[in-house]
């Protein structure tokens, strides 16, 4: 069915949910439970064949649920005019065929795009006409904490590496009081206590670990220490280490060197070291060095969440499970795709409560007032329309019909301040 939709009197919409070709991608946009009720609110939605296998939902609970099954990718973007997906597109170095290619010139796609780092991507939608939204611009306030992937996803990956430290570790977690002795507690230390470091403090402690925990933001000691782990006190000035919107802020070379030090220390009196430290546009702060994985026990382990941007620890292998000077050096990527259920189900509650800004009565009716609105869509009319990615593509500010909004995500300040509780 087509856009014409977009103008309100037109066709009931279709919502498109493709298969996932990204290398690893184990996680589908929509789980039936969400289709039921985009269906019930009165859209079409169709699911292309397998798109739900690898999260465990059969095509069956997406018919059951109101959706049509398209036979292949082909036919599934033919007939949507709203296409939601995990992965940016994607590019089979088979076949050559591109997803953008697939996209119907005018429709609207919503996904996990990265458009500061992904620019001949946002160029050739906004050559296609495509409306396009990028999950992981959704402007963090309040009032978009049930659209926000970035948390929902990071959920997901600071319970993961807890489980992934503990069974790579040669210990138990908890403190045992066995016929065969004594078993002391396991000792976590985690480095940076956002979403993800503060999911992995509860897991660990929910396992009977001793857990630590540091974080340049200050803020964060408080729901560290409410959680049951210690908070690790470093003697810097803290006073301009986060943004108005909650964000990190990238150190200066001495407050890392200082940081380093202590953390060194701590890190060679732990069992686990779990890092999430991340600055928002910024490759991660090398936080533990070689040397300090030198001075950790033989059978220690380090789970690094920032392998993706470079890694905290100086000698993660993105992708890979290393072991140096004795230490496992967990770098794998993608978290939450290994755990695809709870993923998908959280993803697609986030897509859902954005489609509220998106769809009105069945019809394609973007609020274009809604800061959220603006401030995650990419590309409008032609145009690319994200302000930190037309600063990077050397664009001026974007036309008045097409207004920009700052990402987070890219680096840019955010719309207002809001800490999460
Ligand atoms: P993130 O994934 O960008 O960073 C992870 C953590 O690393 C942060 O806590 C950061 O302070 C820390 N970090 C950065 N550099 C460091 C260094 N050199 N040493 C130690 N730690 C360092 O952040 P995340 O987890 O996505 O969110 C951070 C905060 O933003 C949340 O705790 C929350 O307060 C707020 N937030 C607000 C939302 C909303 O209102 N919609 C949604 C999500 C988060």
């Amino acid at each position: 069915m087509a856009l014409e939709a977009a103008g309100g009197g037109g066709a009931r919409l279709t919502i498109g949910v493709p298969r996932e070709t990204a290398v690893g991608e184990r996680r589908v946009a929509l789980v039936p439970d969400a289709v039921k009720r985009l269906v019930g609110s009165g859209v079409a939605v169709a699911v292309e064949t397998g798109a739900g296998v690898e999260a465990s939902f059969a095509d069956a609970e997406y018919a059951d649920a109101g959706a049509t099954i398209a036979p292949d990718a082909a036919a599934l973007y033919r007939d949507a005019d709203l296409v939601v997906k995990v992965q940016r597109p994607q590019t089979d170095p088979a076949s050559g065929r591109d997803e953008v290619d697939l996209l119907r010139e005018g429709s609207t796609l919503i996904a996990l795009l990265s458009p500061m780092t992904n620019t001949d991507l946002v160029q050739a939608l906004a050559a296609k006409r495509v409306d396009s939204f990028s999950m992981d611009a959704i402007p963090r306030i309040t009032r978009a904490q049930s659209m926000d992937v970035l948390s929902s996803q990071a959920t997901v990956s600071g319970y993961k590496a807890v489980l992934l430290a503990a069974s790579h570790l040669p210990k138990f977690f908890p403190m045992l009081t066995t016929a065969a002795g004594s078993i002391t507690p396991a000792k976590v230390l985690v480095v940076g206590a956002g979403v993800a470091g503060l999911q992995a403090i509860a897991t660990a402690r929910r396992l009977g670990a001793v857990v630590e925990a540091y974080d340049t933001r200050p803020v964060v000691k408080e729901q560290v220490e409410s959680l049951g782990a210690r908070f690790v006190e470093i003697d810097v000035d803290t006073s301009d280490s986060q943004t108005a919107g909650g964000y990190a802020k990238e150190v200066s070379a001495e407050v890392l060197r200082k940081q380093q030090e202590v953390l060194a220390d701590r890190a060679s009196r732990s069992d686990v070291v779990i890092t999430t430290a991340l600055v928002p546009g910024r490759p991660a702060p090398k936080l533990i060095s070689a040397e300090t994985v030198g001075r950790m026990r033989a059978g220690s382990v380090i789970v690094d969440l920032a392998a993706e941007t470079g890694g905290n620890c100086e000698l993660t292998v993105p992708g890979e499970v290393a072991v140096r000077e004795g230490v496992t050096i967990v770098g794998l990527l993608n978290l939450p795709s290994s755990m695809p259920v709870h993923a998908s189900q959280m993803y697609a509650k986030n897509i859902q409560n954005l489609l509220e800004l998106l769809v009105k009565g069945g019809r394609y009716a973007p609020d274009d007032s809604d800061e959220v609105v603006r401030g995650t869509r990419v590309t409008l009319g032609g145009e690319v329309v994200h302000a930190a990615t037309r600063e990077r593509l050397g664009l001026g500010a974007a036309t008045p019909a097409a207004p920009a909004s700052p990402s987070p995500a890219a680096g840019a300040p955010v719309p207002a301040a809001a800490a999460r509780g």
